[in-house]
């Protein structure tokens, strides 16, 4: 196996090749899927309680080459990791924290058994991904959909997207003990290149929006301050939510979730939540999912300065309601809005470290991203990541003609 590519130069035809080396056997017996990262372009934090958030898959994917074996062995390989692990389809499987990544896989294995899919042979699976891992662009869930996704096409397993979507979270909720929102497993399933989708958790209709950014492009910015969600606070946020919920049903407000609530609502009933940092993250909850609409009408309608805008407005909200950005997320939300050309910047997905977008003009990206570097070298002490990002597919099966014919998808 060759280590010494970089994340950048793995490619379908790549791992292909790396996949009949260690297993053997002939190229055409060999499927290989692509799962997609994600940005949440707006609506942090609201999936979970019953909000409306604005997602998009980016060009940055998880490769999975996949074939099935004549016996029922089951065997995991990652190009980056020295771990590979083995077992057999009728094991029962739970979490061990030896397993590692395999854990995500087993989890879906779990999950598509409890549905009554039968596997009628073992199989062996290579990944490749140059998704960075715990960077909060979703890692995990590409994984475990594009993992979900490849078994169903190899076993014939008949599964909507949207139950792809939803293995995906419960996998995630068993095996890993994190309490994740619907979100990221949603719009890797279901995306489509050049759109972002507003979802909405509470009843899972989405709509698709043309990501027509004009002269501009989001750039992913990486505070390289890897963070597992399991030993994070997400499960003490989305329980806090949980709590001012509940007291505000206790007082006979009649909603479903948080996110029900207008922001007049919410002027009426908040003072119903006594403690202070309960009524702050309902808060947050309630002008986010606003927020969400609000941006969708701008992208609409072309205007990227508003949108940008509430970009900024989502990121204070982040820090200073929902407390879950830190010294590295401001420091590069704060330095990008500095920079010419920049029109908003916030923090993606879970927070805590990961990753920040900044929705800049394409010609000033080179600048932009030097002088960001240079703020959050010196006051943080180690680089941050930086690409400029385009649009991708949701799960889909990579096709080698179209694939070899104009070398599009070459990463
Ligand atoms: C993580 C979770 C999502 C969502 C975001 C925050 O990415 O997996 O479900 O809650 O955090 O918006």
């Amino acid at each position: 196996m060759n280590n010494s590519l970089t994340e950048k130069e793995y490619s379908p035809e790549w791992l292909l090749e790396e996949f009949v080396k260690i297993y053997g056997g002939e190229k055409s017996s060999v499927r290989i899927f692509a799962s997609p990262a994600r940005i949440n372009i707006i609506g942090e934090h609201i999936d979970y309680n019953g909000g409306k958030v604005f997602p998009a898959c980016i060009d940055r994917f998880l490769y999975a080459a996949i074939r099935k074996r004549a016996d029922t062995k089951i065997f995991y390989k990652d190009v980056k990791f020295p771990l590979s692990f083995e077992f057999d389809v009728n094991d029962e499987f739970s979490y061990s924290k030896k397993n590692d990544y395999a854990n995500y896989l087993n989890g879906i294995i779990v999950q598509l058994k409890e549905r009554g899919f039968v596997f009628d042979s073992g199989f062996e699976l290579l990944l490749a991904s140059n998704i960075p891992a715990g960077g909060g662009i979703s890692s995990s869930s590409a994984l475990e959909c594009g993992f979900a996704f490849a078994l169903c096409q190899t076993f014939g397993f008949d599964l909507s997207p949207v139950e792809i979507a939803k293995i995906g979270q419960m996998s995630e909720h068993r095996f890993m003990n994190t309490k994740c929102g619907i979100m990221d497993q949603f719009i890797i399933a279901t995306g489509k290149k050049n759109t972002a989708e507003i979802l909405d958790c509470a009843t899972l209709e989405h709509q698709y929006v043309p990501l027509e950014l004009g002269n501009c492009c989001f750039v992913v910015m990486n505070t390289n301050k890897v963070r597992k969600l399991s030993d994070s606070k997400y499960n003490e946020r989305r329980s806090e939510c949980e709590k001012a919920l509940k007291i505000l049903q206790d007082e006979g407000i009649k909603i479903d979730s948080l996110c029900d609530l207008s922001p007049e609502d919410w002027q009426e009933c908040k003072t119903l939540i006594k403690e202070e940092n309960l009524q702050k993250r309902a808060e947050h909850c309630v002008m986010e999912n606003q927020r969400v609409l609000q941006a969708a009408d701008f992208l609409k309608k072309g205007d990227l300065a508003n949108l940008g805008r509430l970009l900024n407005e989502s990121h204070h909200s982040l820090d200073a309601k929902y407390e879950v950005t830190g010294i590295e997320l401001n420091t590069l939300a704060q330095a990008a809005r500095q920079q010419e050309g920049c029109l908003g910047a916030r923090m993606t997905g879970a927070g805590f470290g990961g990753c920040a977008i900044a929705l800049v003009q394409k010609d000033k990206i080179e600048p932009f991203i030097e002088n960001v570097q240079k703020t959050y070298t010196q006051k943080i002490g180690y680089p941050a990541g930086f690409f400029a990002c385009g649009s991708g597919d949701g799960v889909h099966e990579v096709d080698f003609s179209l694939h070899l014919h104009n070398g599009a998808e070459k990463l």
